[in-house]
């Protein structure tokens, strides 16, 4: 199959398809950090939608529309304009990459604040059903595809917090991955999966 991951600069995703003999290619406005650039398309992923793929699964930014961002988005009670617009954006930009000409898609996301009124989800996952002692609940939506079954449950562990995992006993235990990275088990369940 011909498969875009959009907005993926770590290529997890996009390397486990490739393993299983996909033509997956990662697109980011940012150079790839996976180590394979010849399966990387640096440019904004606007501009590929419209090339053939038969599955894209889209992990757009959340900064502006996550409820985790409320505090900043409802400074002093108060809605923050420009955050609100920004968010609104990113909205528009979550619509075109759901909205696509693709026989499958599946878009990624945290848990948006309900003032930008997204779509409801199909899924909701946790990186704990998936090998990874990590809580961190993440939305999927999904087009023509069947929810992901999680592969293995383990106890969550770590929390996200401000500047990124917390363990939940000992304060001193951070994980230092980033955040925003997708985890490895998640990505192998993706392409075993849907890629079949
Ligand atoms: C929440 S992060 C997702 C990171 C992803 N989970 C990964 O493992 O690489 C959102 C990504 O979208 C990218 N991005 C933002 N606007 C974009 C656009 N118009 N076209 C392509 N990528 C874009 C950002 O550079 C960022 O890497």
């Amino acid at each position: 199959m011909k498969i875009l991951i959009a907005c993926e600069e770590s290529q997890a995703v996009c390397k486990e398809f490739r393993k299983l003999g996909h033509e997956a290619y990662s697109c980011d406005v940012l150079p790839c950090s996976g180590g394979h650039p010849e399966w990387h398309i640096q440019e904004d992923v606007l501009e590929q939608l419209n090339k053939g793929w038969d599955l894209m699964i889209a992990h757009p930014p959340c900064t502006f529309i996550s409820r985790a961002g409320t505090r900043w988005l409802f400074p002093k009670s108060k809605l923050n304009k420009e955050r609100y617009k920004k968010g609104l954006e990113a909205k528009e930009f979550f619509m075109k990459l759901l909205n696509a000409k693709i026989p499958m898609i599946v878009v990624e996301n945290p848990v948006p604040h309900k003032i930008f009124e997204m779509p409801k989800e199909t899924q909701i996952i946790q990186p704990y059903e998936f090998g990874h002692p990590h809580q961190k609940t993440t939305l999927l939506w999904i087009k023509g595809l069947p929810n992901l079954k999680p592969t293995k449950i383990v106890k969550p562990e770590y929390y996200i917090c401000k500047k990124g995992w917390r363990h939940s006993k000992f304060t001193a235990n951070w994980d230092a991955k980033k955040k925003s990275k997708t985890f490895l088990g998640i990505a192998k369940a993706m392409a075993e999966q849907w890629g079949s």
